[in-house]
């Protein structure tokens, strides 16, 4: 079904510049516990498209479903591209702002120009064989996260055959990242040490910094090593795609396919497994789920809550009304699936049917610069959901759904942790033998003590997670 937007009466636009709306802060507490009710308040005060602060810095928020649809699908009014930034080039935004990390890694989602386009073209072919599920690749792909989900249950499983766990950290946000390290195809255990950074730098705590400047380092030695010696992995396709990339801009792809797959398909797996619980009338009892049934369920949840809420900027090519305002050349855009989800113009046209809605949805972007990995997150998240409703006999949440701990960045939103009360279905079982892909040393063993020492940080970690199980 297509979805149809109507259009309105048109109002003289406010053309007050953005930098004299003295905009209110949108990171607040309240926006941390109840995201909806900030949309809802600035879409009261300022209509489809909201003057914020963010951290310090001015930007416009699109919170309209249809001004979303505006700026996306036109990707020449409204370009990326940081060098676009006026406030930036004017020296107006602070050399020590919070998201000039994210932001200031030149990599394909955030580039603009001719350069982008090129990127852009490369990442589709070098995604292709693994999302194409004819290709070998893709089947190898499926048949590994398969199995690293089962090592993963099989290693939560080992605190007992009923008990409690986070699926949040001991399935759902480990299970990409594993992911992420065979499609980069990371030579031995090296991978998950690099990982375990890539958590220290989403979490953006403490060891944010060393663990960036790590993670950039082992990323520069594989891109070397991928040009070097190319293998049948994502870092090879891209550079067959893309040969004269170089060292460094290889990296900083592979940074960006680490950061991409890690957060946010754990994120559609923890959500997906929330909305199968709670949506069954028997108490969080699951018996088999159907491919088809879990297809659907995540269609529904990437909808109702998009694990990318707000996207990375886009500036206006030149001065243009959008909602009640005028946005002046260079000013930046951030468009909000979150809110243009809640939008009543969209949201009075969903039903509890998924399926209606789906082709309309934003979640994975609309127009040129849509997601391009689709299938393949779908691919990962999905064999994850399955694993756990066919591992697990019974499983049901250990809070009410409405008490789950949300942590939100200006980019996603996802649970903090997934406390469940689980019983495995049949035995506690041994650990599963080591995947083909593996090397002999990162294999993992019969019992997680000895898989914790011959693994890397990141299996310690899950294995410290089990004896805290109680
Ligand atoms: C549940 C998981 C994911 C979601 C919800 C998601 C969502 C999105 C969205 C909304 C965009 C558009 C952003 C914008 O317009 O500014 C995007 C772009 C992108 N995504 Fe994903 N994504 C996911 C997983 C992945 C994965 C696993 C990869 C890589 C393997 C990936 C690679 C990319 C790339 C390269 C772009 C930039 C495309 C461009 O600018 O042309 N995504 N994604």
């Amino acid at each position: 079904m297509e979805f149809h937007v109507v259009d309105k009466e048109e109002a003289t636009p406010d053309d007050t510049r953005l930098e004299d709306l003295s905009p209110q802060p949108l990171l607040t507490r309240d926006y941390e516990l109840r995201p909806a009710l900030v949309y809802e308040r600035l879409r009261d005060r300022h209509g489809p498209v909201a003057p914020v602060d963010l951290l310090g810095v001015p930007a416009w928020l699109v919170l309209g479903y249809r001004e979303s649809l505006q700026v996306l699908q036109d990707d020449d009014a409204w370009p990326k591209g940081l060098e676009k930034w006026r406030a930036r080039t004017e020296g107006r935004v602070p050399a020590d702002w919070p998201l000039a990390p994210s932001l200031e890694v030149n990599h394909v989602l955030i580039q603009g120009g001719d350069s982008y386009r090129t990127l852009r073209t490369a990442w589709d072919a070098a995604l292709r064989p693994f999302q194409d599920p004819r290709q070998p690749q893709a089947k190898r792909l499926k048949a590994a996260v398969t199995g690293y989900a089962d090592e993963l249950i099989s290693l939560l499983g080992q605190g007992g055959r009923t008990g409690h766990a986070d699926l949040s950290a001991q399935l759902s946000r480990p299970l990409p990242l594993m992911a992420a390290s065979h499609l980069l195809g990371f030579p031995g255990s090296q991978g998950d040490d690099a990982l375990m950074d890539m958590w220290r730098i989403l979490d953006a705590g403490p060891d944010a910094g060393p663990a960036l400047e790590r993670l950039l380092v082992t990323l520069t030695e594989l891109a070397a090593a991928k040009i070097r010696k190319p293998g049948d992995d994502f870092p090879s396709h891209l550079l067959a795609a893309h040969p004269d990339l170089s060292v460094d801009a290889l990296a900083r792809e592979l940074f960006m396919l680490l950061g991409m797959t890690s957060d946010h398909v754990g994120i559609l797996i923890s959500n997906t497994v929330v909305e199968v619980i709670a949506g069954d009338t028997e108490g969080g009892v699951r018996t088999a789920l159907s491919a088809g049934m879990v297809r659907e369920t995540m269609n529904r949840v990437v909808m109702r809550k998009p694990p990318l809420v707000n996207f990375v900027p886009r500036f206006a090519a030149a001065d243009t009304p959008l909602g009640n305002h005028v946005i002046r050349a260079g000013d930046p855009v951030w468009v909000s699936s979150a809110a243009a989800h809640a939008d009543p113009l969209f949201a009075a046209q969903m039903t509890p049917d998924t399926s209606i809605s789906s082709r309309a949805h934003l979640a994975w972007g609309a127009g040129r610069r849509q997601c391009p990995a689709r299938e393949l997150a779908s691919t990962i998240a999905m064999a994850g959901v399955s694993r756990v409703f066919e591992r697990f006999a019974h499983l049901e949440l250990a809070l009410p759904v409405d008490q789950l701990p949300w942590r939100s960045s200006p980019f996603m939103r996802g649970l903090r942790s997934l406390p469940v009360r689980y019983e495995l279905a049949g035995p506690v079982p041994a650990m599963p033998a080591p995947t083909a892909d593996e090397a002999p040393e990162t294999a993992v063993a019969d019992v997680p003590d000895h898989a914790a020492k011959r693994r890397s940080s990141l299996w310690r970690y899950l294995a410290g997670l089990i004896r805290s199980n109680g």
